[in-house]
């Protein structure tokens, strides 16, 4: 059984998208052991609390480097694997030499492109479109210290339609990544 630790910062659709995976029996080797979010007011964490899996919060606020209370939650709940799943917080130090290849992350874009420092939500889907680029998608990939620089696991591509804003991208784009996340997840936990 995989365990998995998911991280969270706001609405947690992909957290969504993984516990129903599991829930119907599409992941039937992955466990979701807790849920840990940079903000005490992410939806995310209802929806955890709904399906019984332990939920804790890590904030700036309450953690000078809350990259090492992660890490030391990750151990003593004995996680396996990190999903960065909508997390707005940057790891660093220690806890990316313990879980090196142990964290990946789902990037709404065609990495290596639009991905780095400021580009999150709707920054992404902004410049993609200023770019007139006519093909956008999610990446998931293995994070380092690098941001959005790690390993690519799969991709999956939309098209960019000419009257698209931000927010119809983002729609579109949501979905292939709930699809990736979860393509991943059950190629991690064979
Ligand atoms: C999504 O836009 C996704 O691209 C990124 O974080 C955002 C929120 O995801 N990973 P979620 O709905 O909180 O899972």
């Amino acid at each position: 059984m995989l365990k998995i630790a998911v991280l969270v910062s706001g609405g947690g659709t992909n957290l969504q998208a993984i516990i129903d995976a599991v829930m119907t029996k599409q992941l039937p080797k992955v466990q979701i052991g807790m849920v840990i979010s940079s903000a005490p007011t992410a939806f995310a964490l209802e929806r955890a609390q709904k399906c019984n899996i332990k939920t804790t919060i890590v904030s700036k606020k309450q953690f000078s480097n809350p990259s090492d209370q992660i890490l030391k939650l990750l151990n003593e709940n004995k996680i396996a694997l990190v999903v960065l799943a909508g997390y707005l917080g940057i790891l660093n130090g220690c806890i990316l030499d313990e879980y090196k290849n142990k964290i990946i992350n789902i990037h709404p874009a065609l990495l290596p492109k639009f991905g780095g420092v400021g580009m999150y939500g709707h920054h992404v889907h902004e410049a993609v479109i200023n770019a007139h680029e006519s093909v956008s998608g999610c990446s998931v990939h293995y994070v380092t210290a690098n941001i959005d620089g790690g390993k690519i696991i799969l991709q999956k591509q939309v098209p960019v339609l000419p009257n698209d804003t931000p927010g119809t991208l983002a729609a579109r784009v949501l979905i292939q990544e709930h699809l990736a996340l979860v393509q991943v997840l059950k190629k991690l936990s064979k």
